[in-house]
């Protein structure tokens, strides 16, 4: 049999995106960004550490992030609060009855399963993943949050939640904040933290985690009078989400699809929600939400805490805000980068050939090693003068000292973990006292004296 040309096309499409993955996960291993979790004991179910690059680059997303969204805007402010809270939060906000998956379990093995994840056999019949079985209970729902007890005693009354969304701190914390912090609404508060959710489907490496970080924004607005009111403060964060994509390199018109969810696909408290999908090689995928949620989530925990959560406008009248989310994924940011950044091109080696670099693109903001120092030998005189270079430029930037291996090899080392400038001491250094500055993206080299590699690389990185 031959296949059609679409089909092969269509096979080789898909070879193509499980090699780029494949060639993903390997470099994070390979070089220290991300290692499965626990594995000298054989691991742990999608769990993943992340190695030097990867907490690097982590702590760039969210340092930039709170710079951006939080410090640098009049209308916000921060939180971090406790992450584990009152279960009576998870009654008020839905999660406790709502937040769950519909599961079936096979009879024999007693694995259970979405039916989404099933193949049938000739009969319509599921088949179990675990051991062929084909008898299975009827659906039921599994909540999808870790429960864990807070005390010596395992009992219910002691039980507790760790929390599935960063969000309903802020929701619990609204009225301090309101109270202590003199805003006005419309303000926002952000609030960076790990979230939990015992995900049925775990995958794809990095993408969907039980242990995850999120960075949150509840924007408190007045009670709109039509439906314009929420639709601006709503626009102002869809372009502030393009905005951010943008910055991390992605290619928003290519790599990115809104996607308006539709009634009836939007948790049960929104009123509209953009899901902003990244184009992952294992299929367009949801990488951040922006929510409207109504007065969904202050109304309900004034009634379930009875409490006033009210806010009360110019004219001296109570009103619940409502409330606009963004909300972003670290860990879905940092793959949606390396997947942007990740080019194989062919360069000019060392012999005057060309041989393949590796090179990952990042913006240099989010680049873990801003700078590498590379003594062109190992020869004592080299070595002091560099190491001088080295201890005064690691008070300014992420720094690397590397002198193993030939220059060339090197300059490949730091492209793969997208090093955006290494500087090259060599035996004309001693003499002219100035150092070979590379580009990583253009391989442009600049001769900097070396006095003023700081300023000139402090003026390159800024952006
Ligand atoms: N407070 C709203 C909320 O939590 P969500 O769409 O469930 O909404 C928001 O999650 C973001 O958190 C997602 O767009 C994604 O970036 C990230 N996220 C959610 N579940 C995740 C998981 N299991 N692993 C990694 N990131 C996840």
């Amino acid at each position: 049999m031959t296949l059609k040309p679409h089909i092969i096309l269509h096979f080789k499409l898909i070879t193509m995106a499980n090699d780029l993955m494949e060639k993903i996960v390997s470099l994070c291993k390979r070089r220290g960004f991300v290692f499965p979790g626990s594995e000298i004991y054989g691991g742990l179910a999608n769990s993943w550490d992340f190695g030097p690059l990867g907490v690097e680059m982590k702590n760039n997303i969210k340092q930039r992030w709170w710079k951006k969204f939080v410090q640098e805007r009049p209308d916000m402010l921060g939180l971090d609060a406790a992450l584990i809270m009152n279960p009576k939060v998870w009654e008020a906000s839905g999660h406790l009855n709502e937040f769950t998956d519909p599961l079936v379990e096979c009879k024999r093995c007693h694995a259970r399963f979405r039916t989404d994840q099933l193949e049938t056999d000739s009969k319509g019949k599921y088949i179990c993943l675990e051991c062929e079985g084909k008898e299975f209970t009827l659906p039921r729902n599994f909540n999808l949050m870790f429960k864990t007890f807070m005390g010596p005693a395992e009992e219910a009354a002691n039980a507790v939640y760790l929390r599935p969304e960063t969000a309903q701190g802020i929701f619990a914390d609204f009225k301090n904040i309101l109270d202590s912090s003199r805003k006005k609404i419309p303000f926002g508060i952000g609030q960076i933290g790990k979230a939990f959710r015992n995900e049925i489907t775990p995958g794809n490496f990095i993408f969907r985690m039980r242990e995850f970080e999120q960075m949150e924004i509840e924007y408190f607005i007045p009670e709109p009078k039509n439906d314009n009111e929420w639709l601006e403060y709503f626009q102002m964060w869809r372009h502030e989400i393009i905005g951010w994509i943008k910055d991390c390199g992605i290619d928003f018109d290519k790599e990115i699809f809104e996607l308006d969810v539709p009634d009836g696909e939007r948790a049960h408290y929104s009123k509209k929600t953009i899901d902003f999908q990244y184009k992952f090689p294992f299929g367009e995928k949801e990488l951040y939400g922006l929510a409207y949620r109504g007065n969904y989530d202050l109304s309900r925990h004034q009634k379930h805490s009875g409490q006033d959560l009210f806010a009360v406008d110019e004219d001296g009248n109570k009103f619940i805000p409502h409330v606009i989310e963004p909300s972003l994924g670290v860990e879905r940011t940092v793959l949606a980068a390396l997947c942007s950044a990740y080019r194989e091109e062919m360069a000019p080696d060392a012999e005057g050939g060309e041989d393949k670099r590796i090179v990952l693109k990042f913006p240099a903001w989010l680049a873990p090693i801003k700078v590498a120092i590379l003594p062109l030998s190992k020869k004592e005189e080299l070595s002091n003068l560099s190491r001088r270079v080295y201890d005064d430029l690691k008070k300014h930037f992420v720094c690397e000292y590397d002198e193993t291996q030939s220059i060339g090899k090197r300059y490949r080392r730091q492209d793969e973990i997208g090093t955006p400038f290494c500087v090259t001491v060599d035996f004309e250094s001693l003499n002219d006292m100035a150092a070979t500055v590379r580009e990583r993206d253009s391989m442009k080299q600049e001769r900097i004296k070396m006095e003023d590699i700081r300023d000139y690389l402090e003026e390159k990185l800024e952006n």
